[in-house]
């Protein structure tokens, strides 16, 4: 690709609604998040400069505590970041760990490798595929039937292929795996969680895995002007190549702005549960699996030069779960939490479009939802503010 200097419009970007970091002349920051394209440059806090730096600057150590006793639950759990915190969180002795996998033989696989490699063997693997709304509700009945209580749930599993698929429920594939799906697993879960808060006298946490390529992207105007922001983004039509260039980052920040305004809607001090967005950094892993040949995959792969290892990245899913909160204040509707520190999301999420985007995605989810399960409308007027 070529370079372009800050300000130099590409055709196209209107569409994917997203902003660039801004250039700098380092030869390697070319490798780096040029991947989407852009209309504006401006200065923001997390730029490819900061980008490049944290990344180099190594991980910090991972976070350890006590979990005896309570029943931790963790998505995409077979591989890749998530089946990394799940090692990390079987050394911490849970009462119960349950990998959740969309693949019933993947996830007993990993639960055999987990329990040879840690030697903690009260690991269940549970079935659930993020893209299928009735799997998830199923997964929640039986999380409702089957364990006493919930006291972690890290969101983890996720997918990302610039390619336009739609799910067997009809959604754009990211918007349903991404976002959707894990925002319905948090609401089914919610009673769950909070009736572990009361019981056990402790703060159940959902920990969000979302990204800090948050930072460089916004949600387009139409989409959040339209009827319904989630079936516009997710109509063919909408979808051209460059929406679907940018889509992955997109479903991220989606995802993001929902659990701020669930978070936000739960009583603040202190909150029943506690949720939680995390970033791993940039990490090896197979989520890039579905990149075919081209531009963007051999930046990608140039990019890799400064990835962190999947274990490193499962430490902030890890930190994100245990950290002390009083000391850490890791509230999602506050901040997000990046190399173990509370940081500021992006300054669009921050801004006025942002926080009216929060407010219409999370309306618009809700009622998505709602006509999903009989459950959420119940969950959303029992539990959360308005
Ligand atoms: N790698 C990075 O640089 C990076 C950076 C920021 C954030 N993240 C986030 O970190 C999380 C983990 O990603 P990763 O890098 O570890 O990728 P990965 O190795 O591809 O793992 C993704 C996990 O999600 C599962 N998954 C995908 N689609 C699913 C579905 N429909 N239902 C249920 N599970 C599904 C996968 O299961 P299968 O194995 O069956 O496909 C796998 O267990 C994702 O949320 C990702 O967005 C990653």
């Amino acid at each position: 690709m070529q370079r372009r200097s800050p300000t130099t419009p590409v055709a196209g970007v209107e569409a994917s609604g997203i902003k660039p970091p801004p250039f700098s002349t380092s030869p390697e920051t070319n490798l780096s998040l040029q991947t989407f394209r852009s209309s504006i440059t401006f200065k923001m806090k997390y730029s490819q400069e900061d980008f490049q730096r944290e990344q180099k600057a190594g991980m910090p150590p991972v976070a350890k505590a006590d979990l005896t006793g309570k029943t931790v639950i963790i998505t995409g759990a077979n591989v890749g970041i998530g089946f990394e915190a799940t090692k990390h969180l079987a050394n911490m002795n849970p009462g119960k760990l349950v990998l959740v996998c969309r693949n019933a033989t993947k996830g007993e696989e990993a639960a055999a490798v987990i329990k040879k490699e840690t030697n903690f063997d009260r690991v269940e693997a549970w079935t659930m595929d993020q893209g299928d709304f009735s799997s998830i509700s199923a997964f929640a009945s039986r999380v409702e039937k089957d364990l006493d209580r919930v006291d972690i749930l890290v969101a983890n599993a996720g997918v990302a292929d610039p390619k336009y698929s739609t799910t067997g429920d009809g959604w754009e594939q990211h918007l349903q795996v991404n976002h959707l799906g894990p925002t319905l697993l948090a609401l089914l879960l919610l009673p769950k969680m909070m009736e572990t808060a009361k019981k056990h006298n402790t703060i159940p946490r959902f920990v969000s895995v979302a990204s800090d390529n948050h930072h460089w992207i916004d949600i387009e105007k139409q989409v959040i002007e339209a009827p319904n922001s989630m079936e516009l983004a997710s109509s063919k039509e909408y979808c051209s190549p460059s929406v679907m260039a940018g889509r992955y980052p997109a479903s991220k920040l989606i995802n993001l702005l929902a659990m701020r305004a669930l978070d936000s809607r739960l009583p603040q001090t202190p909150p029943p549960v506690l949720f939680v967005t995390v970033s791993p950094g940039f990490c090896h892993s197979s989520l890039r699996r579905n990149l075919e040949p081209g531009p963007l995959l051999e930046r990608m792969e140039k990019m890799l030069a400064i990835a962190f290892t999947t274990e490193e990245g499962s430490r902030q899913l890890v930190f994100g779960a245990v950290a002390d909160e009083e000391e850490n204040k890791l509230r999602a509707s506050k901040a997000f939490i990046m190399k173990s520190k509370l940081q500021e999301p992006s300054d669009w999420v921050l801004s006025e479009d942002g926080k009216r985007a929060e407010e219409k995605i999370w309306n618009d989810t809700v009622e998505i939802l709602g006509k999903v399960d009989n459950r959420v409308q119940k969950v959303v007027s029992e539990y959360l503010s308005a």
